[in-house]
Order: structure tokens, then C-alpha cells, then sequence
């Protein structure tokens, strides 16, 4: 019952900011929950911290180290802590499951078997476990990011995948209607630090056995778990997407 209103609210909430900048989405965001936290990647999303910072420059901020990540990634995520002076809760996989899967498997299996149990593994679990400590958490998906999966990801959501029984997870996603182009005209407006990976023909970023760069004009998801169908290319950190077959 408490996630039925709590849809109900939410769903008037994102008409209300569907149409609203991702600065105004932020600060609703900020203002009506004190347990919220920034899920960083690494990656384009530092233009949510840029933005939030602004706001209250204790945001939290948290990102989800997979053991996999590119050195670039980690020195980024490192730089943007001391830019803002933030702290940034890194979130670590569960040691006693990983170890099984990597004795079993070996450390390259995603590319054999398919990413899932590796993600499960590496992102999902320890997400949850952040995510079972918040109220709400803001993302940096688009829209543009997977035709596929994104297309119809709102402003504001009840993020039933990661909700409990007794407590609904709202997720804000301020930048869903923004393109690539949207967002690299921020970082370059306000100077806005960014993974050096990007000057390599790096879009999308995530682990470094999973993600490669992409040529002129293709799309930035192919540069993601390229060996498997578009529909596959979602890890379940944002399981309440329509069409993915994780
Ligand atoms: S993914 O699900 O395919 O990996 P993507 O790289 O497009 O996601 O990023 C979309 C958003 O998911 C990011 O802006 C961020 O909010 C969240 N996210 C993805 N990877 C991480 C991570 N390693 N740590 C924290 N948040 C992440
Ligand atoms: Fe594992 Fe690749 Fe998923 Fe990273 S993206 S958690 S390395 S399968």
C-alpha cells in the first residue's frame, strides 16, 4: 500500500518535472530527501556532482568499484573526490561470492557465459546493499544512452527493483532528456573535470574487460558488451527498464 501512494506521488512528481532542467530536477531532488545519494560511475555522470555540489556541497556521492574498472576510472573518481571535496563511499563486491566465481570460472567468464552472474556479482549485490541504506538515489542514465532499454526512462521513478516491502527507493534520473551533446556542452561550459578515457574514443565507460571505444558515429552502446544483443546490454543496476533480457 505504501508503494501503491508512493507511485501515485511520484507519477505526479515526474510530470512535474519532466519538462524541468536537470539543475531543477536536482534541487527537488535534494530538498524533498535527505537520504539521497549520487550513483557515480565515473564516467559523464561527474556532471551530476558538478550540478549537486552547487546545490549543497555535502552530496553524497557513491560509486560501485567492480575490481574491473580502467586505471583511468579509478584516478578519475579520485580527482573528482579531492575537486569537490566530497567523499565518495566506494562500494565493494561480496570477497567470499566473487572468490567462488573467479575459482570456478575464472576471472574472463562474461565472455563465455554472458555478463550477468559477473555484474550480479560485482555491481547488483553490493548495489542493493547501498541502495537498502538510502531513500532515494539519482542516476546519470539517458535516454540516448540505449534505444532499447532507455528510451522511456522518466524523471522520476518508485525504483521498484531495489524497493523493500516496507520502504519504496525513489530514483531520480535528472539528465534522462539530455543528449551526449547536452552533456559534454555542460563539462566544457563550467570546466567540469572528466575521465581522460573520453580522449581515447571512449562514450560509454564502464569495467575495462567490457568496454571498448567506439569509431565515428556508432552508437555509444556498442562500445558495451559488444559480443551480446542490445537488449543484453543492461547490468541490473537499473532492472526496472523495460525490455532487458538481464
Ligand atoms: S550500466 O548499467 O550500463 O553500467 P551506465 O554506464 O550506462 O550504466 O551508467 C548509467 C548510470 O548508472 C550512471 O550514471 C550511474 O548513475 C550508474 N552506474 C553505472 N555504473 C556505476 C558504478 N560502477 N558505480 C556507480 N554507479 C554506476
Ligand atoms: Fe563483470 Fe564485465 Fe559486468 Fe564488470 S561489466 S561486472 S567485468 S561482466
Amino acid at each position: 500500500m505504501a508503494q501503491l501512494i508512493a507511485q501515485l506521488d511520484i507519477f505526479s512528481l515526474d510530470a512535474e518535472l519532466s519538462q524541468q532542467s536537470p539543475q531543477k530536477i536536482l534541487q527537488r531532488a535534494l530538498s524533498q530527501f535527505d537520504n539521497i545519494a549520487i550513483s557515480f560511475s565515473g564516467a559523464e555522470d561527474v556532471v551530476l556532482i558538478d550540478m549537486a555540489h552547487k546545490i549543497n556541497p555535502n552530496i553524497k556521492v557513491f560509486s560501485l568499484d567492480t575490481g574491473r574498472l580502467h586505471a583511468e576510472t579509478y584516478q578519475f573518481i579520485d580527482r573528482v573526490r579531492k575537486h569537490y571535496g566530497i567523499t565518495i563511499d566506494i562500494m565493494y563486491p561480496d570477497a567470499i561470492r566473487l572468490q567462488e566465481m573467479v575459482s570456478a570460472k575464472g576471472l574472463f567468464s562474461f565472455y563465455e557465459d554472458g555478463h550477468q552472474e559477473c555484474c550480479g556479482i560485482r555491481k547488483v549485490e553490493p548495489l542493493r546493499r547501498k541502495l537498502s541504506t538510502l531513500d532515494a538515489w539519482i542516476t546519470g542514465q539517458r535516454k540516448d544512452q540505449n534505444p532499447s532499454t532507455r528510451a522511456s526512462v522518466p524523471i522520476v521513478q518508485v525504483d521498484t527493483a531495489f524497493s523493500t516491502d516496507d520502504r519504496p527507493l525513489v530514483k531520480f534520473n535528472p539528465i534522462a532528456n539530455w543528449t551526449s551533446a547536452d552533456v559534454w556542452m555542460y563539462i566544457r561550459s563550467y570546466e567540469v573535470p572528466y575521465n581522460s578515457l573520453h580522449e581515447k574514443g571512449f562514450v560509454s565507460i564502464g569495467c575495462e574487460p567490457c568496454t571498448r571505444a567506439t569509431l565515428p558515429n556508432q552508437h555509444e552502446r556498442e562500445g558495451r558488451w559488444w559480443w551480446e544483443e542490445a537488449t543484453k546490454k543492461e547490468c541490473g543496476l537499473h532492472a526496472i527498464n523495460p525490455n532487458q533480457t538481464v
